[in-house]
């Protein structure tokens, strides 16, 4: 046992490498294993001369310890090289808790006035937001200067006067009645843009869900018997209904819905303006000229549409004073909603 060969040794161990697990194992057996490198030197020791011998074992327990730690360290290398998923699993480290995210509450109550409606055999159709002055008014009986234009502030799309934010989801039962055929029933939620000032009560970007049924002998009790039906699947069996008299040039007769306030359940309160009723939806027989505007038969063919909003139910359910909540995405408020839809 030479001193030459325990500095080759030494140098040997210094400059090991491994890059995988196999190489570091290879590593193990042959300086640190039962028949290693290490050991086989030890066993020799005995026959050294004992003037050598002190100083030998030291020398050979430093290199034990060299070999020992460069395993260490060569592990260690090993497993931050790997990526994250690759590395062996540490089962004594505590989880990672995941944040679970929550639906935004006009999702929430989306889903539900949908599967409502689809539970009555309504299919879902969705449409653009940025629509044509056609879709939006003139197919729906608004002409340029019929002062219905005046009720929806629109927002016009920078240089072409016929391209604009549709200000409300009507539009979608243009395009779906001039590329179908009846029966169509069809729901449509979406967003709608009007320029109107923003307030508690008011924002310049809101929700609808429009509803459309064409098909022969549609009558106006077909409408309120959906509408009744919707009600009490949305709000609960005890809800109270009303229909009253409106005007909107696409529907002729017109009607607005009431629903009893679920604030103050009837009684009169700041947010139904001590009347007991919150309007939720505009609906009526579809006007026979918006029929004909879209190729449809009107001899043959009646229908009826509605136009739900979903920021005023969702305000009334969940107890919501201010529909700028709604937009401002502030997490705090956003984390307080759970649901199943
Ligand atoms: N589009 C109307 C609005 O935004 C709501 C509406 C009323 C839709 C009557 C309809 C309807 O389909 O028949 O105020």
């Amino acid at each position: 046992m030479d001193d030459l060969g325990l500095e080759q040794l030494l140098e040997e161990i210094e400059q090991s490498t491994a890059s995988s697990s196999t190489e570091l194992e290879q590593y193990r057996i042959r300086y640190l294993g039962k028949k290693g490198r290490v050991k086989e030197l030890f066993s020799q020791l005995r026959n050294a001369d004992t003037g050598v011998r002190q100083a030998l074992g030291a020398k050979l327990n430093h290199i034990k310890h060299r070999a020992e730690e460069k395993f260490e360290s060569l592990k260690l290398k090993l497993s931050s090289d790997k990526p994250e998923d690759e590395q062996e699993a540490d089962l004594s480290r505590p989880g990672v808790p995941l944040p679970l995210g929550s639906r935004h509450p006009i999702s929430i109550v989306r889903n539900q006035m949908v599967k409502i409606f689809e539970h009555l055999g309504f299919a879902v159709s969705e449409g653009p937001e940025i629509e044509t002055d056609w879709n939006n008014f003139t197919a729906l009986n608004i002409p340029e200067d019929h002062p219905a234009r005046d009720m929806q502030d629109t927002f016009f799309l920078q240089t072409d006067p016929d391209i604009l934010l549709r200000t409300h989801t009507s539009p979608q039962q243009i395009r779906v009645m001039e590329n179908s055929t009846p029966p169509i029933r069809i729901i449509c939620p979406g967003r709608v843009y009007r320029n109107e000032t923003i307030s508690a009560r008011a924002h310049c970007i809101f929700h609808q869900v429009e509803g459309l049924y064409i098909d022969e002998k549609v009558s106006f009790v077909d409408l309120k018997q959906t509408l009744y039906y919707f009600a009490r699947e949305m709000f609960g069996v005890d809800i109270k209904t009303r229909f009253r008299p409106s005007y909107f040039p696409f529907t002729e007769p017109s009607a607005e819905m009431d629903i009893s306030c679920l604030i103050c359940k009837g009684k009169g309160c700041p947010v139904c303006k001590h009347s007991g009723w919150v309007e939720i939806l505009g609906c009526g027989m579809v006007d026979p000229s918006v029929l004909e505007n879209c190729n449809i038969d009107s001899s043959k063919y009646t229908g009826y549409a509605f136009g739900l909003g979903i920021e005023r139910p969702a305000m009334l359910k969940y107890q919501i004073a201010d529909i700028r909540l709604f937009f401002e995405n502030d997490m705090r408020f956003l984390e307080q909603f759970q649901s199943a839809l």
